[in-house]
């Protein structure tokens, strides 16, 4: 099966990668690709992101970046894949992601949404509350690859220039 793991990973954490591992054990590709244009303003670029992304899923042999745009659905149908893995941190996720899954597959029947339940240790875990803790140097480093808490530290100080 080959899936896709849509976000906006603004930036990734660990919260995400916990999801990525766990889904590229399921299935034979996994694409983990960012959504462009949603209604969020982001701190990272979309090329920074997708980046980012590379470097933190490289030990993944089956998995891949990439971005779209426009509809989730008519993307998967056009890279071949079957499914759309989502992950679910709380009760609160639930509502937003059933109406998503739900949405998604009156307008592709054959698209299936696979949720995993995110792993206790990161519940708490999203990425605005990572870029609120960096912002006033909070320690995040169990929260986000080594590589990302730099990247976070470096386009702030450059935003706070
Ligand atoms: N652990 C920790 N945090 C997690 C997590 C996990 N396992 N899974 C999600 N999060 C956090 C993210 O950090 C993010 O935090 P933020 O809101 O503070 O930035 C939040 O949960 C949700 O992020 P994400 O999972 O990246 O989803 P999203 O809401 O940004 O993106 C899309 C949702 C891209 C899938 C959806 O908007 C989409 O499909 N867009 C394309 C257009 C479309 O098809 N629309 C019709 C849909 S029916």
């Amino acid at each position: 099966m080959k899936a896709v793991y849509p976000g906006s990973f603004d930036p990734i954490t660990n919260g995400h990668l916990d999801i990525i591992e766990r889904a590229a054990g399921l299935c034979d590709e996994l694409v983990v690709s960012v959504a462009v244009n949603i209604e969020k303003t982001p701190l990272f670029s979309v090329p920074e992101r997708v980046d980012m992304l590379r470097e933190v899923c490289a030990p993944y042999k089956n998995v891949k970046i990439d971005h779209f745009h426009g509809l989730l659905v008519d993307y998967v149908e056009g890279i071949g894949a079957q499914a759309i893995v989502r992950g679910l941190r709380a009760v609160s996720d639930f509502d937003f992601e059933f109406q998503m899954a739900l949405m998604n597959k009156r307008l592709k029947p054959a698209v299936e949404t696979v949720f995993l339940p995110a792993a206790s240790d990161n519940m708490f875990i999203s990425s605005s509350l990572l870029k609120e803790l960096s912002k006033f140097d909070a320690p995040i480093k169990d929260l986000v690859p080594p590589s990302v808490e730099e990247r976070l530290k470096a386009k702030l100080r450059k935003d706070n220039r």
